[in-house]
């Protein structure tokens, strides 16, 4: 059976991790600038200042992107370029940059995907208490609809969110990632107004965007686990698909935060007036597809000592990647599979997945990744059988185009496809962008696994 006819094979980036250029042009800062600058925040102190210079070298990543045969790209456009006070203003020439990568993926026959949100807040709004203040929701509706007029006719795929727990429990309860809070309530606040903000910005998208336009949220999961096949470990396991994936998808794909995980918060915090009536009506809009971000697996089970909800996190006993993350490629198809159980035949589509390996690059010549090609092929296979498996999956992008800015690593993790030496800037394409290639051209994987 195979991959269906136009399946979309993509690759994705992100506007703070590869463009650089964060001085040019009328962008004001963000919060992943400010954050960069705060002590021990970002491994070597690295920042996002020049990343890949993509901003002026987006021509040549153009041409990278054809020379792969690239059905479709994935980038996010940066909110302080576009509205560099957060709202009111518009700043043209940041526009201007968006139109031009967009015309260009058109012009390779290459199909553009906005995410609107991937995470560089402008600073200004972070001033003004961030994702945490309920006025976000029209800070960033304004901010949609502005993008949407600016480039609805260029770009047929759209993304509000990119994984609403990383930027809401990262970012506000764990404090590793901007704009580093520690406080789980205003971590539920954060992530209920991004929830709310998605449904607004569909809305607006509906009003504006061509009928045949397509948008969606997308979720970072990694299919969970039981540690053994006990009543109280696969209980267990329930419980942290709450945590980690209910709470988020469940409001936005059934229209209400799940009851258990709900009535554990109340429990710990009071009840959560930030939730006001007819918000999860507005979080519920219908959409045109889910994008899941997976890169791992977890692993878990009942444990009377595991805090509140008695939660025991196993490592797993796979191969890791440089993160630290287990390879388990069967956990995609088991995750597409539960998705679709979970929450019904809608159209999926794998918006990232990867993996971080230390590549020896040297200047000149091939880079050999065949860890990477390894996992690429396994994953790419879980996707066929899930879609065998009568899953809707309509698209699946590696996860990334470029090495790139990776958040709290800073430049020590190495996600590309493409290798990117920092010092000259120069793009090497690895062994796994020619695997890819032959992937797509072939619209699915060789027969035997190439490493
Ligand atoms: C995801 C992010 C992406 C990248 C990968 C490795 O959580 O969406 O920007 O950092 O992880």
């Amino acid at each position: 059976m195979g991959f269906p006819k136009g399946f979309l094979w993509g690759t994705g980036t992100s506007s703070y991790q590869i463009e650089g250029a964060v001085h040019e042009d009328g962008r004001s800062p963000s919060i992943w600038d400010t954050f960069c600058r705060t002590e021990g925040k970002v491994k070597n102190g690295d920042t996002g200042d020049v990343a890949c210079d993509h901003y002026h070298r987006y021509e040549e990543d153009l041409d990278l992107m054809a020379r792969l045969g690239l059905k479709t790209y994935r980038f996010s456009v940066a909110w302080p370029r576009v509205l560099p006070d957060g709202y009111g203003r518009v700043n043209p020439k940041g526009l201007d940059f968006y139109k031009r990568v967009a015309e260009g993926c058109l012009k390779r026959g290459i199909r553009p995907m906005i995410t609107l949100y991937h995470w560089d807040l402008p600073q200004v709004l972070q001033e003004k208490g961030g994702w945490a203040n309920r006025d976000v929701v029209e800070w960033f509706t304004e901010f949609t609809d502005v993008t949407v007029r600016a480039l609805a006719d260029l770009v047929p795929d759209w993304i509000t969110h990119n994984e609403p727990w990383v930027a809401g429990v990262l970012g506000y309860s764990w404090g590793v990632h901007a704009p580093g809070v520690k406080d789980e309530l205003t971590s539920l606040r954060a992530i209920h107004h991004i929830l709310l903000s998605h449904g607004r910005a569909v809305q607006a998208f509906r009003a504006l965007a061509p009928k045949d336009s397509r948008i969606g949220i997308v979720y970072n999961m990694g299919h969970i686990y039981p540690a053994s096949a006990s009543e109280a470990d696969r209980a267990a396991a329930w419980r942290a698909d709450g945590l980690n994936h209910r709470w988020f998808a469940d409001p936005v794909l059934k229209g209400a935060y799940p009851t258990d995980i709900l009535a554990y918060y109340e429990q710990k915090h009071g009840p959560l007036t930030f939730i006001q009536p007819g918000d999860t009506t507005v979080m519920a809009q219908p959409i045109d597809f889910v994008g899941l971000n997976m890169y791992s697996c977890s692993h878990v089970g009942h444990d009377p000592e595991g805090g509140d909800l008695q939660l025991k996190w196993y490592p797993g006993t796979g191969p890791r990647t440089a993160m630290d993350w287990e390879i388990a490629p069967q956990s995609l198809a088991d995750l597409l599979i539960h998705v679709k159980e979970q929450y019904g035949d809608l159209p999926l589509i794998v918006t990232e997945n990867g993996a971080a390996f230390d590549d020896q690059g040297g200047p000149e010549g091939e880079v050999a990744d065949p860890d990477r090609v390894g996992y690429l092929y396994d994953h790419i296979a879980a996707c066929e059988r899930a879609i065998e498996a009568g899953v809707n999956l309509q698209g699946y992008f590696v996860w990334s185009l470029l090495d790139n800015f990776e958040w709290a690593e800073g430049y020590a993790k190495r996600f590309g496809i493409v290798y990117v030496d920092y010092e000259s800037q120069k793009r090497i394409p690895k062994q796994s962008f020619h695997f890819y290639r032959n992937v797509i051209a072939q619209n699915g994987l060789p027969a035997e696994r190439p490493v």
